[in-house]
């Protein structure tokens, strides 16, 4: 008799993004009348860049030629990509990563919740809270968490760090030592950013405890203040401490698409076996490439056109996110996110609940968005805006919720 992983039954609810989109299909069905505007999930609006497209369209075409067809891509990604990435997000910046550190993928969220499987199941995770859920459900699946609080919304063995008002929305060391830490900059949800320095920290203290810090920077590109690194390689040490995860999905419009990468130096070891080597051993025996389209559409992010094109369409975001901010502060509500990241996190009003605040927003001004406590304990009380909608519907939402 086959027996099913008992990890999986311990996971409360269903996925946090699933519920919310539920709930906004129910109150459609109910209301078919009503425009409901979509400001929960982080997925993007705009289309694709016209470098993307046009990079995308040659590569259809080459692989309906015998002498330019394609089959299985390289273990790690093309190079052709992985050179693009290495000099533009790392060797431009001053950051030591070289091609054949980098793990093409189809996405970061997957990255996220597999790179998990290359650690002993007694390592004790670190995370955010509030935090995307993936690293702790993974986690759990895997069956490294302990037992779930229902009342806590904790996991027992999972050392949780409170991001708050009182520490601006990032994380303290923690006072039990983590050998697993997950770090998010620009943050999801709460939208808060890390200075270098403070990054510096986390991995100087990585280093002396002989942690490991997997480091999720998907919202590089919307950095808008000096201060804030774009890697974690900035900071010295990180090569032997970090790995890092990167989307193409925020910055590039590939929700859709699908591309992502991980780095894994080949600095960083476990007791002398390079992470590298594993990392690799998995992706070639569980994954066969992201396709050959799309890992060109992905080179064109990088080409001078693709830069500027993007850089336009991250600018329309952040006009979305500029009006969400001013809105809400104009309304009464206390806000932050919003600066360096697509996510505006915004306390609830009259001490609501967060979901007390989802169904009062769906109800009153047909708006979706994400509840914070969806994120972890510390969320409670905090509700989050993306400001990957449109234009329109941005300022829209917000004249409904202003005037509610
Ligand atoms: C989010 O809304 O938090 C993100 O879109 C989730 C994701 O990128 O998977």
């Amino acid at each position: 008799m086959f027996k099913l992983n008992q990890n999986y039954l311990k996971l409360p609810g269903s996925y946090l993004f699933s519920t919310v989109g539920r709930k906004q299909r129910e109150y459609e069905a109910a209301h078919p009348d009503k425009k409901v505007i979509r400001l929960s999930i982080g997925d993007v609006t705009q289309p694709l860049a016209p470098a993307i497209l046009e990079a995308m369209h040659k590569a259809v075409d080459e692989m309906g030629h015998a002498e330019t067809f394609r089959g299985y891509a390289p273990d790690l990604g093309y190079e052709f990509l992985r050179n693009a990435i290495a000099k533009s997000d790392y060797q431009d910046r001053g950051a030591d990563i070289s091609p054949d550190e980098i793990f093409v993928s189809d996405g970061a969220k997957c990255d996220s919740g597999n790179i998990q499987e290359i650690f002993s199941l007694d390592v004790k995770i670190a995370v955010c809270d509030p935090v995307y859920p993936v690293y702790v459900d993974s986690n759990v699946m895997a069956g490294r968490t302990g037992v779930y609080d229902t009342k806590t919304e904790t996991w027992s063995n999972v050392i949780y760090m409170p991001c708050t008002a009182e520490n601006g929305f990032a994380p303290e060391i923690p006072r039990e030592t983590p050998d697993v830490i997950y770090l998010c900059f620009p943050n999801n949800p709460t939208g808060s950013a890390i200075t270098k320095d403070r990054l510096q920290e986390w991995v100087d203290y990585a280093g002396k405890v002989g942690a490991l810090i997997i480091y999720d920077a998907a919202y590089e590109a919307y950095i808008s203040q000096e201060d804030v690194p774009h890697t974690i390689y900035e900071c010295p040490g990180a090569r032997e401490c970090a790995i890092e995860l990167k989307s193409f999905s925020k910055n590039a419009g590939f929700t859709g698409v699908r591309l992502g990468y991980t780095v894994v130096p080949k600095d960083l070891k476990c007791q002398g076996t390079p992470l590298h080597s594993l990392w690799a051993r998995r992706h070639g025996t569980k994954y066969n490439g992201a396709p050959y389209i799309v890992q060109r559409a992905g080179e064109a992010v990088y080409s001078q056109e693709g830069k500027e094109q993007l850089r336009a369409q991250v600018a329309y975001y952040m006009k979305n996110a500029r009006v969400i901010l001013e809105s809400l502060k104009g309304a009464g509500y206390t806000v932050s996110g919003g600066v360096n990241a697509p996510y505006i996190w915004l306390k609830t009003p009259d001490k609501m609940t967060s979901w007390e605040f989802f169904d009062c927003l769906l109800e009153k001004a047909n708006v979706v968005g994400t509840p914070g406590s969806g994120f972890g304990p510390s969320g409670e009380g905090y509700f989050r805006l993306t400001a990957f909608g449109s234009y329109e519907n941005t300022v829209e939402a917000l004249e409904r919720i202003k005037n509610m």
